[in-house]
């Protein structure tokens, strides 16, 4: 795990500014920590609606609405779990938003009532990127974004 990075990801957060603020550094923090990653960023869920809607991230113009019944972020809702896609072009569930995308890890964040609030997409150029040093990593940047987002 990352320690150093973590700990720059800590010490970003402002407690006296807007959650939104926070998340859109800790967001730049990540993208330029970490060069074969093309995108990064929210999706915020409506469980109504059963669908998600796009926030911040860092990275191309992304797809704005994610049902939870597609994608590798529906599945990842559906099955409340981090799920990785060592290969994207590999499987048919995938909703590609830029075709340089190879890889992708989904961490799915929840509040305090153990309720499904947003996702965490991470985007690679890279094939096999997501090694289990670097899900870990990420699931302890999850973390922070789960405190910023209540
Ligand atoms: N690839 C995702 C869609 C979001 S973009 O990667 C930013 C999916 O299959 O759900």
């Amino acid at each position: 795990m990352k320690t150093l990075f973590i700990s720059q990801a800590n010490a970003l957060i402002d407690d006296t500014l807007p959650s939104i603020s926070n998340i859109s550094n800790l967001l730049s923090l990540c993208f330029y920590e970490y060069e074969a990653i093309n995108w990064i960023g929210l999706y915020i869920c409506d469980s109504k609606k059963q669908e998600c809607t796009l926030g911040p991230f860092q990275g191309k113009v992304a797809c704005t609405r994610i049902p939870y019944s597609k994608g590798v972020i529906g599945k990842a809702i559906r099955d409340s779990k981090t799920t990785i896609v060592n290969n994207v072009h590999a499987i048919k569930d995938h909703i590609a938003c830029d075709s340089q995308t190879n890889s992708e890890l989904v961490i799915p964040l929840y509040n305090k009532k153990k309720e499904i609030i947003a996702v965490l997409d991470i985007d690679s150029l890279l094939i096999d990127y997501f090694d289990d040093d670097t899900v870990e990593t990420f699931a302890s940047i999850a973390s922070l974004f789960e405190t910023l987002l209540v």
